[in-house]
């Protein structure tokens, strides 16, 4: 586990980006896992610079994202095919149709799951997998729980996800109560993990993650299994894992 600690949010995002570049220059057609939230915002936003500058290439690059809202439409600004809209495929040269999310809209569970596996593995696998983390210690939607969930499934959102998430609602009960997310088996399935963390309010999981048991209770601490694993974190995130 390669650990980077940077002092803000502004130089997580810049390193963050410069090593989904370097991925991207090195393996034009590598499968990036991407993921949504405040935490990569940053580092979609180089991305983008990089790619009007004409400095970056995604046009034979095939993204899959962690997760999705359950019971959301595409078209809703809350979703996160819309956040990945926004925020990075609407502005770099990836094709849309090697742009792929779970399907919220569909209702039957199975079916999207197994799909999107199927789909993961014809793919050939994830090259590089970007996270952030909840402050319950998850990743992807893999809330806190009894056993690591293997493959991509359909969760009940914790309290402490819908309550970090209403801020993207108009109020909490518009906030969704089941997601479709990757399982601890894809994510730990990547060839690559590319975890960050920003803010004192990541401080406690980064902890856990870091320092505590590895368990299910804190979905990120099984990434200290993985053999390629980079974290990069600012100060205030390590506050408590005081690795600096
Ligand atoms: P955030 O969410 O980036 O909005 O903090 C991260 C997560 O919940 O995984």
């Amino acid at each position: 586990m390669k650990v980077y600690i940077v002092k803000d949010y502004h130089e997580m995002s810049k390193k963050a980006a410069s090593i989904i570049a370097v991925q991207a220059a090195m393996d034009p057609d590598s499968v990036l896992g991407l993921a949504t939230g405040s935490t990569p915002v940053g580092a979609y936003e180089y991305l983008r610079k990089w790619s009007e500058e004409g400095t970056l290439d995604f046009s034979g690059i095939r993204t899959v994202n962690l997760d999705e809202y359950k019971g959301i439409a595409k078209e809703s600004d809350q979703s996160y095919y819309h956040f990945m809209r926004e925020n990075l495929f609407d502005h770099i040269n990836v094709k849309e149709e090697n742009t792929y999310i779970p399907d919220g809209e569909k209702e039957d569970i199975d079916a999207v799951c197994r799909d999107y596996e199927a789909l993961i593995r014809k793919l050939g696998g994830v090259d590089l997998q970007l996270l952030g983390i909840g402050r319950n210690g998850h990743i992807g939607f893999n809330e806190p729980s009894e056993t690591f969930p293997g493959e991509c499934h359909c969760v009940d959102l914790a309290e402490s996800t819908i309550e970090a998430n209403k801020r993207f609602f108009e109020s909490a009960e518009d906030v969704p109560r089941q997601a479709y997310t990757m399982g601890i088996g894809t994510i730990m399935n990547a060839k690559k993990i590319l975890l960050l963390a920003s803010g004192e309010d990541k401080a406690e999981a980064m902890y856990q993650t870091m320092c505590g048991p590895i368990t299910p209770r804190v979905p990120a601490s099984v990434l200290r299994l993985h053999r390629d694993v980079t974290i990069i974190a600012d100060e205030a995130a390590m506050a408590k894992a005081g690795t600096r």
